[in-house]
């Protein structure tokens, strides 16, 4: 089948890799892709939020399936928006709908869907410009650091996480003032929870689930998780500490209760299910849901998966999940993100990027890059993530990082302690 793919970033390749790996793919496209892309598969000029653009393109394509990599065009409503048309109804559109997508689009929603279906998670309540005053107040019942949100989508700088009372009242102040725009008219405020973070990737027809391998990524651009916050720096997968007996209690408390909650609430959801978790003492508690595959987690994650991808997306169009086999590569694999001097503030773009094809020993998927005459060159923070396998992660580090020695471009930039915090 004709295969469409929407995303430009590792995630968007990592999809591409593995989907042109299958049998039932005949012509795999990518929307607007990068230069990683364009060698596996054919690249269209189209902005996924253009809803009519790509339901053009679809049809003109003879597209079968669609999988949506970010999350805005599901928070903006593309699922819907194919269901509502006759003619697009019946093309494998994998990703949720947009009452689904709010469990991304709204930290407000997510918390109250987290509370109505028992899934363990932070305390927390929600305020308004108008509840200012309560906000501060309930600011002062609850222990440092703070933790304030911003309820919309703020391109992941919306949580921030503050030591002072007298700032974090500040804080509150300036966001519900307008600080992320729309995206912080509302502001959740939380408990702060202390403990180590791993992800759990889900994917389920709306009924059934299949557990993916978890992930845990390397946030800040500094060195022992200091410094600006960015899409993500690195990931290893499997995560050592989730053990069998960490795996049960997060499938019955908390992958569980999601999928049931989402059938309960009759939300149309097809999709990937990205779970944030903090461990405290042991114990799972969820901090955020995403309804998309993280990058860069999903460039360990989905090499990792033996089985056909596209088979298990057909079975997540026909509810048909309980029906698949999923097998998962044993081994370890991790990402390694090569990225502009700079990122996540101002960096240069159009740098040339020499030393891609003297990589054996990983898979390289590109991020931030593009064709420009016979030159791949840099087009964004992120640039190139540097993915490889081992027996355990640290030999899968070693040759991840013996790559990034090939690479080059004027001012990269990597983090050399990726898993610094497993052993
Ligand atoms: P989020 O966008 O909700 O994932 O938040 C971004 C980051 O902030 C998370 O990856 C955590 O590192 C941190 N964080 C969010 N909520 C909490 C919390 N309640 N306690 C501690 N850290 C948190
Ligand atoms: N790496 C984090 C994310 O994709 O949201």
């Amino acid at each position: 089948m004709n295969i469409l793919i929407l995303g430009s970033g590792g995630r968007e390749h990592a999809f591409a890799y593995q989907i042109v790996q299958s049998s039932k793919c005949s012509k795999l496209y990518v929307a607007p892709g990068n230069a990683g892309t364009a060698e596996i598969a054919e690249n269209l000029s189209l902005n996924p939020i253009d809803f009519a653009a790509v339901a053009n393109t679809a049809l003109d394509k003879e597209i079968e399936m669609i999988v949506v990599g970010p999350e805005d065009p599901l928070v903006k409503g593309i699922v819907d928006y194919f269901a509502n048309d006759e003619r697009l109804k019946n093309i494998q559109i994998i990703g949720p709908s947009s009452r689904g997508a709010l469990l991304e689009g709204s930290k407000e929603r997510a918390k109250e869907f987290m509370a109505m279906h028992g899934i363990p998670t932070a305390a927390y309540e929600s305020f308004s410009f108008e509840s200012l005053d309560a906000g501060k107040n309930f600011l002062e019942t609850l222990k440092p650091p703070y933790v304030l949100k911003a309820d919309g989508l703020a391109a992941g700088k919306g949580v921030l996480i503050i030591e002072d009372l007298k700032e974090a009242k500040k804080e509150l102040e300036n966001m519900l003032s307008g600080k992320f725009g729309a995206a912080s008219k509302k502001v959740v405020i939380e408990e702060f929870l202390d403990g180590i973070e791993l992800s759990v990737f889900v994917l389920t027809d709306g009924k059934n689930y299949k557990i993916l391998p978890t992930a845990k990524d390397y946030k800040r651009i500094g060195e022992a998780d200091t410094g600006l916050n960015t899409g993500g720096m690195g990931a290893v997968s499997p995560v050592p500490f989730a053990d069998e007996t960490l795996m049960s209690k997060i499938e019955e408390r908390i992958v569980k209760p999601t999928v049931n909650g989402l059938m309960r609430e009759e939300i149309d959801y097809k999709g990937f299910v990205f779970i944030g978790l903090i461990m405290v003492n042991k114990e799972p508690y969820v901090i955020e849901y995403n309804v998309r595959m993280g990058d860069p987690e999903t460039e360990v994650v989905l090499p990792r998966i033996k089985s056909d991808l596209v088979e298990l997306l057909e079975k997540t169009w026909n509810v048909t999940l309980d029906k698949a086999q999923l097998e998962i590569d044993p081994r370890s694999a991790t990402t390694v993100m090569m990225v502009s001097g700079g990122y996540p503030e101002s960096y240069e773009k159009g740098k040339v990027i020499s030393g891609i094809k003297e990589i054996e020993d990983s898979i390289v998927f590109h991020a931030g890059t593009k064709q420009e005459g016979n030159d791949i060159v840099t087009s964004g923070g992120r640039v190139i993530a540097l993915t490889s396998f081992g027996e355990d992660y640290k030999m899968a580090l070693k040759k991840s990082y013996q790559s990034a020695e090939k690479l080059q471009f004027d001012k990269m930039y990597f983090r050399k302690d990726i898993g610094f915090d497993l052993s």
